[in-house]
């Protein structure tokens, strides 16, 4: 059966090539030609997403002129075309220069049919997660706008923020730095019945103590020098809308103490003033700091926390977010290319490797910075590891294909059940749930005769 709509094209003018091609990639629909001509006219036809491109076509089959011009003209057409050169084996100048060009990668001759058909799965899989972002990134006027991730976790805090949005209830936002907490408070006021009204923000780390109680409550003119006349506070400017206090865990004792009797009240006093002024805002607030820890410090009031966090959403960290790193990066990429007007088209195997590693403290915003800088910055079409400014670890990148991870789950799970049944090959089939001799072919498949030591008796 051909895996539905996996269109190949192969641009090869050997015809012995031709048919060992058609045969070895009998699992996507294959497109084969000749030459630009007609490659061109199948482009525009199928959109394929992955094409394997001989350089030497006619009318210059010893050299990569009419493979190059090819290459370009795909790419314009169509610029997320995953393009795999295929090169004569002393042609490395030329594969290079096709990279830079924005081909996906190159292929040396001869032809080999198990590892170009590893490069041309990878390159499907890698142009799926692309045009997967692409639509993520167009669904505009979802409320959820903006927010991208793929991770079970991250998606479960996107459900919560819109359980509880059309309530009034008090929401906590924990998170680290750069994590979302302030897209997610937006996100929950649109999703309100108060989208209507003002979001307004405070952010309590970044203002002076002293100010910070005027910019919250308000002030009547006179009430200090410099008050020149009567100015309405943050809070009560988000009246009926939704008020975000952002770094609520550095707000001083003394102006814990306000917000909690505003709370309890839901009425502000400006500085200097009588009058008790009704205010009716839905509180969001938000904090990377451990506010359990700074109760036990004497530096949060207990009391506080209990009426704030009557809903805590917890924001993992982007290290903790699954294959979010490459979907981030890429949502990035596209954007600052298109910002800055560069055609940027892709990552280098070692940044996606270098990104899926790093611990990201900064989180997206971290990320975002990088992928902006790296936009800027990159010669040529391909951001590496080395354009990030990230080192690539040592050892190998997860698996993403779905063989190599069903291999890799599959031996653990063999391990596993060795161990369990101390070596004892029938209980170990019988926890499987598979049969003597089919394990011990998967034994020997995994090659794990030497690291387990399995006991013959079988008594
Ligand atoms: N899931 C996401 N998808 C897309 N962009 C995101 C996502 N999360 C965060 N961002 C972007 O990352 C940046 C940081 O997000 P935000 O300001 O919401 O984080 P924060 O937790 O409030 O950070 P800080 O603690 O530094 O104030 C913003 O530009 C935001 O648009
Ligand atoms: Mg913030």
């Amino acid at each position: 059966m051909k895996k539905d709509q996996k269109i190949l094209l192969i641009v090869e003018d050997d015809p012995g090539l031709q048919k060992q091609m058609r045969w070895s990639f009998d699992d996507y629909q294959t497109l084969i030609v000749a030459d630009r001509e007609s490659a061109l006219a199948q482009l525009r036809r199928h959109e394929p997403a992955v094409v394997t491109l001989d350089l030497g076509l006619p009318p210059d089959p010893d050299g990569a002129s009419e493979g190059l011009v090819t290459l370009e003209q795909i790419l314009a057409l169509v610029p997320d075309t995953k393009v795999i050169v295929v090169t004569g084996n002393q042609d490395r100048a030329n594969a290079v220069k096709a990279i830079a060009m924005g081909a996906y990668d190159f292929y040396q001759k001869p032809f080999d049919p198990e590892v170009l058909g590893l490069v041309v799965e990878r390159a499907f899989s890698l142009h799926a997660l692309q045009q997967e972002n692409r639509q993520l990134l167009q669904s505009q006027d979802s409320p959820m706008q903006g927010i991208l991730t793929r991770d079970p976790g991250m998606l479960k805090v996107c459900r919560n923020v819109e359980k509880v949005a059309p309530s009034d209830a008090t929401v906590l936002l924990l998170g680290e730095s750069g994590a979302g907490k302030e897209l997610l408070a937006k996100a929950l006021h649109r999703l309100s019945p108060r989208s209507a009204k003002r979001f307004v923000a405070i952010n309590c780390a970044a203002i002076p103590e002293n100010l910070l109680e005027s910019e919250l409550f308000g002030y009547e003119k006179g009430a200090f020098t410099g008050a020149n006349k009567q100015t309405r506070g943050k809070i009560e400017f988000a009246d009926g809308g939704t008020f975000f206090l952002d770094e609520v865990g550095d707000l001083s004792l003394a102006l814990q103490s306000k917000i909690l009797r505003f709370l309890q009240e839901r009425v502000v006093e400006r500085i200097g003033g009588r009058e008790e002024i009704a205010v009716d805002v839905r509180i969001v607030c938000a904090t990377h700091q451990n506010l359990k820890k700074l109760i036990e410090e004497g530096r949060f009031r207990e009391d506080l926390y209990y009426r704030l966090s009557e809903i805590v959403i917890a924001i993992p960290p982007l290290r903790d977010r699954h294959g979010d790193a490459a979907l981030l990066a890429h949502a990035f990429m596209h954007k600052f290319s298109r910002q800055e007007g560069r055609s940027i088209l892709g990552f280098k195997q070692d940044a996606l490797h270098a990104m899926e590693a790093y611990a990201w403290p900064g989180n997206v915003r971290e990320m975002e910075n990088y992928i902006k800088r790296a936009v800027i910055m990159t010669d040529g079409s391909q951001i590496g590891a080395e354009d990030l400014g990230l080192s690539v670890p040592a050892g190998e990148p997860e698996p993403v294909n779905l063989r190599e991870v069903r291999d890799e789950a599959e031996r653990k799970a063999i391990v596993k059940a060795l161990s369990r049944a101390d070596g004892n090959i029938r209980a170990a089939a019988e926890l499987l749930g598979v049969s003597r001799p089919t394990l011990y072919d998967l034994v020997d498949r995994h090659g794990l005769k030497q690291s387990v030591s399995i006991k013959a008796d079988e008594a």
